[in-house]
């Protein structure tokens, strides 16, 4: 637990409370006594041992916040058990000043918001035990239009440390283009002259590299690497990607922050935010949650507090993990522990199952006759002799952290996949395949396999099978076919799900592994001219919202579902998407042209750039290279006979997704 020091010998006791990691499998520093001891820390060791952990305002509420948001968000911290998993900043975000500053040039709360004013919350929130953030702005103005900090340094700082605040994220909207360092000492020198511990969040959007030195010279504590997440499985990925070469630049007091957490905000699956955080974790990223804590479904608590997880974040030798393997939508990546363990996500970005194996030396391991390996989802453990492997569903990560030469009695490694198509037409039989791999040293015996299929499916092959015994290093392939013989629902798809279970037994031991994947029902369009806007979509990635379907998406101007209008001219049919945006749609080769006419939605007024590209089974059809907002539309028209899947596809062009609203409009297809 931390509590709000008031003076640097107050400090040095509340940082040694806060390096006390609520884990089970974080080694201590070298220099901690015996168990159950608090490692000494000093001063010196600064305000961020360990990345910070809180909440922030901005993915979830975005402007609408206020003192009663604050209050219950402190107290859900406490009783969801996230403040016990190690969670204390509760942080307001852009949007909580008044529209001018007031007596003295100080800042003020708008006063509706925040009735009874900032130290009021404050005192509040620390009196839970927890830390208030604020925010501000490194230039004129905030990115929402509010008093920005630039040459008010001093007194902002001042007046914050008098409100009582932990934690400052300063932005980087209307900056005039003065050099961001400068900028930003200016308002770590005016923190450092109040005296107290104010942790300073460098929000830049990793425009001027702070990592290469000056982030933390100024006197950050983390700085953004990129710029801005948003809750969809492209944004959160697109900004792993940029995170690759950093490792060597975070550490202890000085971390890279590729933004917060959009855990919980409802846009993905379990498995997408799962791999999310796992992934954050590796990256010693700053955990800093932007779901709504007053009400959080289980498996979103679940994930955010998962101790096994923030133990790999919060282990104190702060060694980011970094990308060791990448092949094509197969990534590993890698964390070294300071106990002399590493934390490894299997990786998978595919839509359907795969497996993904390491060797334990690739992993930066010494060479063992065993490892014990812990997956760290599921809290199971068990011994390999050297190939850390796991069954790994699509768009999901398997977390294990491996021990060398530990757990030699544990069950042997094993790992069941299932592989099967992403989608399947009515009536036509398809092949799933299931995989056990044996990693262990002892066999598994009577092993036995159950496919369970959903109403709407027949198991053409028989459901079960058996197997007396699968070897050490050894493993069982079996082919089951299946065929959908539901009605089916057009223009709806259907979805099932596949699960498969193996019992082992080794000594008294019986142990299970499931595997299960999502397989879409679809069926091929009817002949003729088809709107695709009453199509059934086969995915959807979008980067605000939900696609629109006849209307425009994003919340400029003109707002989210608003007729399409590009450069002036309204379109009835279409889809309406913002960058960055995915749309897959099932044509089974029955199609012969895809048509449209496309470009940037009026929706932001002559704002947004983005390039447009159609795609037929991996193949690019056309591209429109970089458009515009105030641009007219550009025509597609481009054949697509024989294509299964074709892809319409929209990217921020490179810039920000800031005003990326995007029309297919009149998008057509002629089957
Ligand atoms: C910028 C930041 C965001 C958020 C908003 C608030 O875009 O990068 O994290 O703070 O401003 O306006």
């Amino acid at each position: 637990m931390r509590f709000r020091p008031r003076t640097p010998l107050a400090l040095a006791s509340a940082l040694a409370l806060a390096t006390l990691t609520p884990t089970v499998a974080t080694a201590a520093p070298p220099s901690e006594g015996a168990q159950g001891q608090e490692p000494s820390v000093t001063r010196s060791e600064g305000l961020a041992p360990t990345p910070p952990m809180g909440w922030n305002s901005w993915n979830n509420f975005g402007c609408e916040v206020s003192a009663k948001l604050v209050r219950q968000t402190a107290e859900a911290m406490v009783s969801s058990g996230m403040k016990a998993a190690g969670y204390d900043y509760v942080n307001i975000d852009d949007c909580w000043m008044a529209e001018r500053r007031g007596p003295g040039g100080r800042l003020v709360p708008d006063p509706d918001k925040f009735p009874n004013g900032m130290k009021t919350l404050a005192d509040h929130v620390h009196s839970l035990g927890l830390e208030i953030g604020i925010y501000a702005t490194a230039g004129t103005e905030t990115c929402a239009g509010y008093p920005g900090s630039l040459g008010h340094e001093r007194i902002d700082a001042r007046t914050f440390a008098e409100w009582g605040i932990d934690y400052l994220k300063y932005d980087n909207c209307n900056n005039r283009g003065i050099p961001a360092e400068e900028r930003y000492r200016a308002m770590a020198e005016a923190i450092e002259t109040t005296g107290e511990p104010i942790v300073l969040s460098i929000c830049e959007w990793g425009q001027n590299a702070p990592w290469k030195g000056w982030g933390r010279e100024v006197g950050g504590q983390l700085w953004r690497t990129t710029g801005d997440i948003r809750d969809t499985w492209t944004s959160w990925t697109g900004i792993l990607d940029e995170q690759v070469g950093l490792t060597k630049y975070s550490g202890p007091n000085g971390w890279n922050d590729p933004d917060m957490l959009e855990v919980g905000n409802g846009n993905m699956s379990t498995a997408e935010y799962r791999a999310h955080f796992a992934m954050w974790a590796l990256l010693n990223a700053p955990l800093i949650a932007g779901n709504d804590l007053r009400d959080m479904d289980e498996p979103t608590r679940r994930i955010l507090t998962d101790e096994d997880l923030i133990a790999v974040n919060q282990d104190w030798a702060g060694v980011q993990g970094r990308k060791i393997r990448d092949d094509g939508d197969q990534e590993v990546w890698a964390k070294p522990m300071s106990d002399g363990s590493v934390a490894v996500a299997l990786f998978n970005r595919a839509r359907t199952n795969t497996t993904i194996s390491v060797p334990a030396e690739r992993l930066g391991l010494p060479p063992a006759s065993h490892y014990r390996l812990r997956d760290l989802w599921h809290d199971t453990e068990s011994t390999s002799t050297g190939t850390v492997r796991g069954a790994v569903g699509a768009h999901s990560a398997v977390v294990l952290r491996v021990w060398p030469r530990q757990g030699e009695r544990l069950a042997p490694a094993h790992s069941l996949n299932l592989r099967a198509p992403e989608h399947v037409e009515s009536g036509e039989p398809f092949t799933v395949t299931t995989t056990l791999h044996n990693d262990g040293r002892r066999p598994l015996h009577e092993v036995r396999l159950r496919l369970r299929v959903p109403v709407g499916y027949t198991v053409e092959s028989g459901n079960s099978a058996h197997n007396r015994l699968v070897r050490g290093g050894g493993s069982w392939q079996r082919e089951w076919t299946l065929r959908p013989t539901g009605t089916r629902h057009a223009p709806d798809s259907r979805t099932l799900e596949v699960a498969a279970d193996a019992n082992s037994r080794t000594g008294d031991d019986t142990h299970t592994a499931t595997a299960e994947q999502e397989v879409t029902l679809v069926s091929a369009p009817a002949s003729g001219g088809i709107e695709v806007s009453s199509m059934p979509l086969l995915s959807a990635e979008n980067g605000m919202g939900p696609v629109e379907r006849d209307r425009a998406n994003g919340y400029g101007e003109r707002g989210d579902g608003a007729t399409m209008s590009i450069a002036g001219t309204e379109y009835a049919t279409g889809l309406g998407v913002h960058a960055d945006s995915v749309v897959r749609l099932y044509l089974g080769g029955e199609c012969e042209r895809f048509s449209a006419q496309v470009g940037v939605d009026d929706q932001y007024d002559g704002e947004g750039s983005v390039e447009f590209t159609v795609r037929g089974d991996g193949r690019t059809l056309a591209e429109t290279g970089h458009r515009e907002g105030g641009q007219p539309a550009v025509p597609i028209d481009v054949g697509v006979t024989d294509t299964t899947v074709l892809q319409l596809r929209v990217s921020d062009a490179g810039d920000g997704d800031y005003g990326d609203a995007a029309d297919w409009a009149k998008a057509q297809l002629r089957c």
